[in-house]
């Protein structure tokens, strides 16, 4: 009989767990420990004492994690590992070390022994050079654990069923180790005659650590390491490593040249069998946490087993609990495997101080608060690094001792110089009469103002009234326009340190609808105007059909945008940003999905760019000089045969090239049947890739959620400033508030210079770096 569909139990006391590495065994343990009277066995196709690779790496947490689990596995590892607090990283010639990591190494044939060990001790029974294949017999197997690794064969055979997904990267490593025992986590950044190698290192063992080669496919192709075998691997990696490894020998164990691949599987159980660790879910080894997952879901699944009697429920808990946490470490693990995929992004372009900011903070996971925890010294030369490149690119001064957070540094574009690195986001309010903003827009925009962010952008303002989505839009196309706009200018100009840009658009096939809260993007029900857009594509197959524009609707729409513009000046902007994002009409023309010309505005991207650029040129020359152009960009369509990443990098290129001051990188919304990513920071991967490949100044938006991501976005140098929407409207004082918390003082108009002196928490406040000096001084603060 072979491993099938099986019915389903009250109670589970047979299990077969396929596969004797961590989750297998660690599952065993837990389950056993728990309920001796359950059966379990273990099947493992090597002998006990084969293992591949070297050595595992483990936080601290999860250790925490392991003790309430199972203390006696706990202190059997706790004996054995090297523990380490320092993160070494060797960049051009330099070592930069950063301490407050607390991470353990230690083999991985030593953890196997340690479990093996407890299965055994506990009466787990395991059955070494036993293969599992079709033939193998599992009669009475109520519970089938299938924790057969990164190529499981139990997953294969029921693909059908958990639809796996496998994801191989682009990079090649390869798993060595070496005698030399490095004295920290290490990375080292190496550049020979065939380009960037990245060393992933650590010591978990005495006289033995672990050292991951990895590299580009080019890189590793251009050193012939793909004809490669083990002896000339571990040749290559000597010779080029000598001086790191201080002459010492680099070791081999089945070490051959590999592809990551990044496992998912659509579900993970079927009937009474569970997929665990590798098997499941691989996350990057760059974050170190592929056994930890794999241990931890062994403690998930045993404890889902234990709240529900009937196995089918039990693994559908257990499936739900878990996912979630998992996913976010692969989202996690995913962020840092394209850091390393994108290394020569950074390498010799990043001052030492950042390219190691943003290395740690790769996975988006650690923050510039958390890094402050764990290493204050560091965070603070980063800081003080950041405010002087601040200070020569504004040229203001700013503080240095102490150097305020990022997002408190100023920031120019041309002649603007604005006073923080926060903007609100442009947000329509559909409020507008006949394009004419009124004391609502005076409200929403003059708050956010006051609010203290350094930049606010008014709503998409359509430069004609064909041009509007909905009839609530907000204009600049009528005289009066000049008026009701410049009355809100004043204000923030007047009564706020904050600059104020205006977004001009034009909403092309996606126009003519209605208000945001009466459907989004749906057509009117009546009253409509006609549409015009690159191609005749309607938005929804239900919505109006755009009429593909002909050369006279070029010079028209063109004329619109240097009218607006001219006007935009007229009314006191500080900015203009055009808006080639969203679907809107200069967006259709630069997506394939909405662009099908066969004439010199359609096919190539040099085509699709013509229109948009032509429209930026005549806004550019119609603007004044002193003052900053801005672009919005959807970064990708999120749909397969859309503008893609690599794409937007040519346009921000083309762009910069025409006199565009700073890109505004968002993604999406060309198409309604998208398929977004959407997580904290999701479009700021995006923002990092154009800043550094188009050379071009970016605004980062989408999810930015915390004070903290702020300034590790602009630390790392993955934006220079950074865009909150949604932030905004639960909470237009964000950046006095972000301030207060950081010890900030902002400057607060006439009106509220009260509240300077109070605190929210009750009593009086000599602000907030007088309460944090009170705080670190316990008993000084008087009356
Ligand atoms: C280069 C590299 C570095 C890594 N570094 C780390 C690190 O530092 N820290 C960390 O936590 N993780 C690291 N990992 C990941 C880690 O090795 C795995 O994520 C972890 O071992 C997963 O445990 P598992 O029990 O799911 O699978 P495995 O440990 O792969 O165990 C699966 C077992 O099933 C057996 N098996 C497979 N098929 C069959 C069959 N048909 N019949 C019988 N037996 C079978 C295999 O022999 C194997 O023993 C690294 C991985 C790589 C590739
Ligand atoms: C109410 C609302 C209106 C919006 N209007 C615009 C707009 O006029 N122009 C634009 O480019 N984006 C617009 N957006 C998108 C936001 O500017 C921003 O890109 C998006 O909300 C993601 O940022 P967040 O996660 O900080 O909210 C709008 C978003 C919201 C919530």
């Amino acid at each position: 009989m072979t491993i099938g569909p099986r019915p389903r139990y009250n109670r589970c006391v047979k299990i077969v767990a396929i596969g004797g590495g961590p989750a297998s065994l660690y599952f065993a343990i837990l389950t056993k420990k728990a309920d001796p009277s359950h059966e379990i066995v273990v099947l493992e196709r090597n002998r006990p004492d084969d293992t591949f690779g070297f050595g595992v790496v483990f936080s601290d947490a999860t250790l925490d994690n392991f003790r309430d689990a199972d203390p006696e596995t706990h202190a059997a590892i706790a004996r054995a590992f090297a523990h380490w607090d320092d993160i070494d990283i060797h960049y051009q010639g330099q070592v930069l070390t950063s301490t407050g990591h607390g991470f353990s190494g230690l083999s991985r044939q030593r953890l196997l022994d340690i479990l093996q060990s407890r299965a055994a001790e506990l009466g787990v029974v395991t059955r070494f050079s036993t293969e599992v294949d079709r033939a193998t017999a599992w009669e009475d197997a109520d519970l089938v654990v299938a924790a057969d690794g990164v190529n499981s064969w139990v997953r294969q055979r029921y693909a059908r069923h958990f639809r796996p997904q496998i994801d191989w990267r682009r990079n090649r490593f390869v798993w060595l180790g070496t005698t030399f025992v490095f004295p920290a986590f290490t990375f080292i950044f190496k550049e020979d005659e065939h380009g960037l190698w990245r060393v992933h290192a650590y010591g978990y063992e005495r006289g033995h650590s672990t050292f991951i080669l990895e590299s580009t496919e080019d890189t590793w192709r251009r050193a012939g390491l793909d004809e490669a075998g083990e002896d000339d691997t571990v040749a290559f990696a000597q010779a080029l490593f000598a001086r790191e490894l201080d002459g010492h020998p680099v070791l081999k164990n089945r070490s051959l040249w590999r592809s990551f691949p990044v496992i998912r599987n659509e579900r993970w159980h079927h009937d009474n069998i569970v997929l665990v660790g590798d098997a499941a879910h691989t996350a990057h080894f760059s974050i170190g946490s592929g056994t930890k997952l794999a241990m931890e879901d062994a403690i998930a699944l045993r404890r889902s087993l234990a709240d529900h009697r009937d196995v089918g429920r039990a693994l559908a808990a257990y499936e739900a609990e878990r996912r979630p946490e998992v996913e976010a470490l692969q989202r996690a693990a995913q962020t840092s495997l394209e850091w390393f995929e994108q290394t020569e992004r950074y390498h010799g372009r990043l001052e030492p101080v950042q390219f190691a900011f943003s290395l740690l903070t790769r996975s988006l996971r650690v923050s510039h608060d958390n890094l402050k925890a764990r290493d204050a010294k560091l965070v603070a030369t980063v800081d003080r690094w950041f405010a002087e490149k601040a200070s020569q690119q504004t040229g203001t001064s700013v503080a240095a001792a102490p150097p305020p957070p990022p997002m408190f540094t100023p920031f120019r574009l041309r002649s603007l110089v604005l006073a923080n690195r926060v903007v609100v986001s442009p947000m329509c309010q559909y409020s507008a009469e006949d394009g004419t903003p009124g004391d609502w827009h005076l409200v929403h925009l003059g708050s956010r103002a006051v609010g203290g962010a350094g930049l606010v952008m008014t709503e998409m303002t359509d430069v004609s009234r064909e041009g509007r989505i909905s009839p609530g839009c907000t204009g600049m196309y009528k005289p009066e326009h000049v008026t009701a706009w410049k009355r809100i200018v004043d204000f923030v100009h007047g009564c706020s340190a904050a600059r104020i840009g205006i977004q001009l658009a034009h909403a092309g096939r996606k126009g003519s609808t209605r208000r945001l809260w009466e459907g989004i993007d749906e057509p009117l029900a009546e009253g409509n105007w006609s549409l015009i857009s690159a191609s005749p594509i309607p938005y929804f197959p239900y919505s109006q059909v755009p009429r593909a524009m002909d050369r006279g609707d070029m010079d028209g729409v063109r004329d619109d945008f240097v009218r607006a513009v001219r006007m935009a000046d007229q009314a006191g902007f500080d900015l203009v940003e055009l808006h080639f994002a969203h679907g809107y009409l200069l967006a259709s023309f630069l997506s394939p999905l909405t662009n099908r010309r066969d004439d010199e505005y359609g096919g190539s991207m040099v085509n699709r760019l013509r229109f948009p650029l032509e429209v930026f040129n005549a806004v550019r020359a119609a603007w004044p000089a002193a003052k900053p152009m801005s672009v919005r960009l959807s970064a990708t369509d999120w749909k397969d045969g859309g503008l893609q990443l690599a794409d937007a990098v040519e346009i921000a290129r083309a762009l910069r090239v025409h006199g565009c001051d700073i890109v505004d990188v968002s993604a999406g919304n060309t198409v309604p049947d998208q398929a977004p990513a959407y997580g904290r920071l999701f479009q700021t991967p995006f923002s990092d890739r154009i800043r550094h490949e188009a050379g071009i100044a970016t605004m980062t938006v989408g999810a930015v959620a915390s004070y903290a991501d702020v300034n590790s976005i602009l630390a790392a140098g993955r934006a220079d400033l950074c865009v909150l929407a949604r932030a905004h409207l639960y909470d237009p004082y964000w950046t006095r508030h972000a301030a207060r918390e950081q010890g900030v003082d902002l400057p607060w108009p006439d009106q509220y210079v009260s509240v300077a002196g109070y605190s929210p928490r009750g009593g009086p406040s000599r602000g907030p770096q007088a309460e944090r000096a009170s705080e670190e001084r316990p008993g000084s603060a008087g009356a």
